[in-house]
């Protein structure tokens, strides 16, 4: 089966949309296709891909309507560098989805049933998901295989990931999901280490993730690199060559590319 990992948080800037785009492209390294998808009506994702912010027809609001026949609307991104990453953009335009999601029949599952019905060949999805645990973030609950969650390393971040994790098992239950996403692992993002709380968040928090079962990945180190990269639509590996903070998604890479299951090797 297709691994599709949902990146999901309800606190808003904890890093979902830089770990969706630097795993995306950690995964091109290894020669493997993603495909990333935007759920956000914010559209950063395109942003950060040096994408122009797209018609609506050319979103996945065009995907989640009832005529849609298979034809998804994918745009290459980072290009001259690889051919293995692929893009739907979001926007504002699915806050209509969002809306018009309620009345719908299948609601939450309409993004399963898309790729059921018309699937994404890539090895891999990532679904870089709004803040809110609105309908939008539902629908990649259902449509995902696993989701990881980046939290910033402050007590309000802990605290609302816990009210997360409640949300997802609620709802996996109400949706009768089967199997349900499994929760592929935290990751502590922008991690300061002069901070003192930082410090002591980071020493705690893999032990009490580990007594829900919940695996911890190394922190992502705090560095302006990655809003300069962002702002010029690129991973920071593309941005900076052999910048420090990119090594910073490596176990997160080798625990996916092992998910995966394919033999394959890094590049560089
Ligand atoms: N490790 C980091 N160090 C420094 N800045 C970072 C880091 N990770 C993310 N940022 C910056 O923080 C801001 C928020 O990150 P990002 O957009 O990835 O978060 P998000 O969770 O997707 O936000 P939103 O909830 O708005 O979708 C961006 O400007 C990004 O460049
Ligand atoms: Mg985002």
């Amino acid at each position: 089966m297709q691994n599709r990992i949902a990146v999901i948080s309800n606190a808003g800037g904890s890093g979902k949309t830089t770990l969706s785009v630097h795993i995306a492209y950690e995964m091109s390294l290894y020669g493997l296709s993603v495909g990333l998808i935007d759920l956000d009506p914010q559209g950063s994702l395109s942003l950060f891909c040096g994408l122009q912010q797209p018609e609506p027809e050319d979103t996945l609001a065009s995907v989640l309507q009832n005529d849609f026949a298979g034809k998804w609307p994918l745009e290459h991104c980072w290009s001259e560098n690889t051919n293995n990453v692929e893009v739907i953009q979001g926007g504002m335009i699915l806050t209509r989805v969002s809306d018009e999601m309620v009345l719908h029949r299948r609601g939450a599952y309409l993004l399963g049933d898309c790729l059921k019905d018309y699937p994404l060949t890539h090895d891999l999805l990532l679904l870089d998901c709004p803040a809110t645990l609105g309908p939008l973030t539902l629908l990649a609950l259902s449509a995902c295989t696993h989701i990881l969650v980046p939290v910033q390393l402050e007590p309000k971040s802990i605290q609302g990931s816990a009210k997360l994790l409640e949300w997802v098992y609620h709802q996996s239950k109400q949706l009768r999901l089967e199997p349900q996403p499994q929760i592929l692992g935290f990751v502590p993002n922008q991690y300061d280490p002069r901070r003192a709380t930082h410090r002591q968040i980071l020493e705690d928090l893999p032990t009490q993730l580990d007594q829900l079962g919940i695996h911890c990945f190394p922190a992502v180190r705090d560095s302006a690199e990655f809003i300069n990269a962002s702002g010029q639509g690129l991973p920071l590996h593309l941005y900076r060559n052999n910048h420090p903070a990119s090594g910073d998604f490596k176990e997160i890479s080798e625990r996916i590319v092992k998910l995966i299951g394919k033999k394959v090797k890094r590049k560089k």
